[in-house]
């Protein structure tokens, strides 16, 4: 088979920052950031981007750019010995697809919702900024939503690389951006905005004596969050480097795609602060925020709330599906690296179906336990295992499917993922492994020192630091 490219650098880097921009950014970064002290929460996350972010995506796309294969695919060109490590990309890919349309299809669900109320028909059943909870206990219809995201999710990816994923993601993402301004400048409008910028741009580290969040509390929720929302450690941005044709600067690249990113989450975080400030909604309430709270803000908006409502939901629609298809992708690069490596002619469009109905099954329980809260169509784990509420780990997988799924992959294996790259790419293969693979565009490599001293010792002893606090916190 021949090996698919991207047609044009512009593309990749739509598909890569299409990847990168998801509910990481326009769920998890505003409500983390509200959860974790605003201002002192991004000052550690820019900190991060910089010194740990960047350097990984480098590494990732290099790597994935000098063996032209997937995440199995390149380990394995390096020794056998790191197959390990290609199935651990591919369970995180298990995982984080599953519980990731479960909740794009949650959000398809308000998209439609809010299309309903835009023609005057009713959309959320009835149940105003209540209908989150109501809708986590209708069983088919979380089923038939998921379905549904994971079906788009599929046809995209089936489509290929060029004609599917990077066609895709061409139109979407700068429609994305068009629509994220648009209701910036809608919000920055609204009395009592202010309070919103505010909360994230005045500097206030307070939070660091929390006792019960702190400084470290801080950093680890920056780290993961960095992590999850740049899409490394579980080979997907390898995957998507393997596509780039070996003239494209591959340094500018990995520069860009984390600077698109944190820009959208920031851009995410002056629609969402400021908009909830305005209608009186507070901000730091947790997960909730992308559903409740925001429900809450579009219906006490008045008249304009149902075509706002509708293109805030579709601009998270559009970021999240951008997102899934390169989760897919990396699942079924894994098995057409493993088909070529056996000889066989692979099927992509076989192989991605096959895919897609595994993860679809394997995250059943994450759509019907309705977050946890008891009573639902399927136990939520603890309650499953028999284990006693309060035990170890309780607190922190808030006893639902989708936190453990989260935590093994986002909180375990891609920390070990990015981790042991950096370690191989510093101490082992050594950095000029990707000096080389970078200067084949013909520019010189900048900032060598950098990169090596990153890839040696900052990006190491930063994912030393996750598995800790992730330990400390499961006994806590
Ligand atoms: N970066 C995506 C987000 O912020 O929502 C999530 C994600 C995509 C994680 C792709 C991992 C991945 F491979």
């Amino acid at each position: 088979m021949k090996k698919e490219q991207w047609g044009t650098n512009f593309g990749f880097l739509m598909a890569a920052i299409g990847s990168a921009v998801g509910l990481g950014n326009l769920w998890g970064f505003p409500y983390k950031m509200g959860k974790s002290g605003g201002f002192a929460f991004l000052v550690i996350y820019l900190v991060l981007v910089v010194l740990v972010g960047s350097v990984v995506m480098l590494g990732e796309l290099g790597l994935g750019r000098k063996t032209g294969k997937g995440v199995m695919g390149t380990y394995l060109e390096f020794s056998k010995k790191h197959a390990w490590m290609g199935y651990m990309g591919v369970v995180s890919g298990f995982l984080i697809l599953s519980f990731y349309c479960v909740l794009g299809g949650v959000v398809t669900r308000y998209m439609i919702g809010y299309a309903a109320q835009l023609v005057g028909a009713e959309g959320f059943a009835g149940q105003g900024a209540d209908f989150f909870g109501y809708f986590l206990y209708s069983p088919l219809s979380m089923v038939l939503f998921y379905a549904i995201f994971m079906a788009l999710t599929l046809t995209i990816v089936m489509g290929g690389v060029q004609k599917g994923i990077e066609k895709f993601s061409s139109i979407a993402m700068p429609a994305l951006v068009a629509i994220l301004v648009f209701i910036i400048i809608y919000v920055a409008c609204q009395p009592g905005a202010v309070e919103g910028y505010k909360f994230m741009f005045k500097p206030d580290f307070s939070v660091f004596s929390n006792p019960e969040i702190g400084f470290f509390g801080v950093f680890k929720s920056a780290a993961g969050q960095m992590f999850f929302s740049l899409s490394l450690g579980m080979g997907c941005m390898m995957t998507y480097g393997s596509y780039l044709s070996k003239k494209e600067n591959l340094q500018k690249n990995a520069l860009i795609i984390p600077l698109a990113d944190t820009t959208i989450a920031l851009l995410a975080g002056c629609a969402i602060m400021p908009a909830c400030a305005a209608f009186g909604v507070d901000f730091s309430r947790g997960p909730g925020l992308l559903f409740v709270s925001m429900q809450t803000v579009f219906e006490n908006m008045g008249g304009f709330g149902a075509i706002i409502g509708f293109l805030f939901y579709f601009l998270v629609f559009i970021a999240a599906l951008t997102s899934s298809i390169s989760i897919l992708e990396v699942c079924t690069a894994f098995q057409i690296d493993k088909d070529v490596i056996k000889g066989k002619e692979p099927n992509r469009k076989k192989i991605s179906f096959i895919y897609a109905i595994a993860i679809f099954i394997f995250g059943l329980p994450v759509a019907l336990d309705a977050l946890g809260s008891g009573g639902a169509a399927i136990m939520a784990p603890f309650e499953l295992l028999g284990l006693e509420a309060g035990g170890p780990g309780y607190a922190m997988w808030n006893d639902c499917w989708l936190d453990v799924y989260d935590l093994i992959a986002e909180g375990i294996l891609m920390p070990i993922g990015a981790l042991v790259m950096s370690v191989l790419i510093g101490w082992f293969w050594k950095t000029d492994i990707i000096k080389n693979e970078c200067e084949l565009s013909g520019k010189p490599f900048v900032g060598y020192k950098f990169y090596d001293f990153c890839f040696k010792f900052v990006v190491p002893v930063v994912m030393a630091f996750i598995f800790y606090a992730q330990l400390v916190d499961f006994f806590s």
